[in-house]
């Protein structure tokens, strides 16, 4: 199964990702993620990346695409996957049905986690994760079991985003709503779109989720 997960900046998608990819099997594939550890390996590429991402626009077509295109090929993909944060624009959505066709393959979903502009202040302030294993919280929707200790590695140090702050919020708003929004007709008018209310609690999200990604065809 390939699916697509669409929404604002701070909508959902990476928390969800993670919950669906152990339960289908497929591989969560995070461009942003990607993006920020070249930035941390120091790369070329994390260079010219970084000064664009802590301003909350987009980072190039031409990087991005070439960056999919060779995560593809690896083994892990084979059996599926859930981009997340990709594709953001009209030009990465024409250049991943390509990516696909060459490879005889379909696209089962893009889904929307629809989150109204207000909620997501809130929502991204609030994010951490843990520095070791990269699990996600939230200072007021999603806490750890024990204050300062992560669920699911057990530890104890935390990292917030350099773009997570409100004024980079803005920026990264502007962007979903000029660049990545147009997508929503694109996959409707291919049959492909499906809509679930971000607003609701996370399990809940998820529920909707998995409903939807039980009627794919397998295969
Ligand atoms: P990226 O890393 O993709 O960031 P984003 O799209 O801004 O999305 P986020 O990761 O901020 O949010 P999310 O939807 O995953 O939310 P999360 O689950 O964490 O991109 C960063 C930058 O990289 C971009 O600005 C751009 O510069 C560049 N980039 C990346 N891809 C690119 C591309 N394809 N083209 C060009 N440039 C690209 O949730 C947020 C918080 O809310 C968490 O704390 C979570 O616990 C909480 N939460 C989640 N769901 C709920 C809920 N239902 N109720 C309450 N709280 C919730």
């Amino acid at each position: 199964m390939r699916l697509i997960l669409l929404g604002p900046p701070g909508g959902g998608k990476g928390t969800q990702a993670k919950r669906l990819q152990d339960r289908f099997g497929l591989v969560q594939l995070s461009t942003g993620d990607m993006l920020r550890a070249a930035i941390a390996a120091g790369s070329e590429l994390g260079k010219k990346a970084k000064s664009v991402m802590d301003a909350g626009q987009l980072v190039s077509d031409d990087i991005i695409i070439g960056m999919i295109a060779e995560r593809i090929e690896q083994p892990d993909c084979k059996g599926g996957f859930i981009l997340d944060g990709f594709p953001r624009t009209i030009p990465q959505a024409e250049a991943l049905d390509r990516l696909l066709a060459d490879k005889g393959l379909n696209l089962d979903f893009a889904i929307e986690i629809r989150v109204p502009d207000e909620r997501i202040v809130e929502r991204i302030t609030g994010r951490f994760t843990c520095a070791k294993c990269g699990a996600g919280y939230h200072d007021k929707f999603q806490r750890p079991k024990t204050d300062g200790v992560c669920d699911v590695c057990g530890g104890t140090e935390f990292s917030r985003r350099a773009d997570d702050n409100a004024e980079t919020v803005t920026a990264r708003l502007n962007a979903y709503h000029a660049q990545t929004a147009p997508l929503l007709p694109y996959y409707e008018e291919k049959g492909k779109l499906r809509v679930v209310d971000g607003t609701l609690p996370i399990d809940e999200v998820t529920r909707k989720l998995e409903e939807i990604l039980q009627t794919a065809n397998v295969g």
